[in-house]
């Protein structure tokens, strides 16, 4: 694993279907990046985990980040793949680039690569990775999945509003916290008296040792999502082409 939790993730230029970007950081702007890698174009599981990722674009980007993909296709095919992801989610666009890394330079600098698959070329190819970067251009999560198991895009979510709520609050979400409004933990570091001004919603758990260290607080409102993250994809009933 190249990268530790908190490391700089290295600033770099890249040829996408939209077209060059001469500084990733730069492209980045203030926002935050979910980065996200996939074996190849014209695949099953990639269609939909990007199809999905697509639909979701809206909550990502009311996170306040910016979505890329990868794979080592070239750009042209990315293009055209983006057509099939379009008909799969039943949208008018895809709302984010997709690197096209054909000499898997980024790959390899990124530790994207899966020595266990292969293209047809028998070339290897980039597993299922995932990057969240912060603004400060400092590594918040990072996942590593095989070719052959599709991510949750639900989780990604998930996962991506657990870290940006809590960059901003000092709490943290417990396991199987949702972002549907379930309560969310004041952190341990926050002083109870303090807690209980910042949070009136607060509730302590009562436990045998009598520490007061299980508090319950309401979810920031700007976090809590009304619908689901994941709607269906396709459902069988792509629209045709033309
Ligand atoms: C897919 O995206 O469907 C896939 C890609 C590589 C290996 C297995 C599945």
């Amino acid at each position: 694993m190249p990268f530790n939790l908190g490391d700089t993730f290295p600033d770099f230029a890249c040829e996408t279907d939209e077209g060059p970007i001469t500084s990733i950081h730069e492209w980045m702007e203030d926002k935050w990046l979910l980065l996200f890698s996939h074996p190849a174009d014209f695949t099953p599981v990639c269609t939909t985990e990007l199809a999905m990722i697509s639909k979701a674009g809206p909550h990502f980007a009311h996170l306040g980040v910016k979505l890329m993909a990868l794979s080592v296709d070239g750009a042209a095919s990315h293009a055209d793949w983006k057509k099939d992801i379009q008909a799969v989610a039943n949208i008018p666009s895809i709302p984010f680039p997709i690197i096209a890394d054909e000499k898997r330079d980024l790959a390899v600098l990124l530790g994207m690569m899966d020595p266990e698959e292969r293209d047809a070329q028998g070339m290897a190819v980039t597993c299922r990775a995932v990057f969240l970067v912060d603004h400060e251009k400092k590594v918040k999560f990072v996942m590593l999945y095989p070719a052959t198991t599709g991510r949750s895009i639900e989780e990604l979510y998930r996962v991506t509003a657990s870290i940006r709520l809590t960059s901003q609050h000092p709490l943290a979400t417990p396991m199987n916290w949702t972002p549907y409004g379930d309560k969310v933990m004041v952190q341990p570091t926050l002083p109870l008296d303090e807690a209980k001004k910042r949070y009136p919603s607060i509730t302590v758990k009562e436990v045998p040792s009598g520490k007061q260290y299980i508090r319950m607080v309401d979810m920031p409102e700007e976090y809590v999502l009304k619908n689901k993250v994941s709607a269906d994809v396709c459902n069988g009933k792509c629209p045709k082409k033309g």
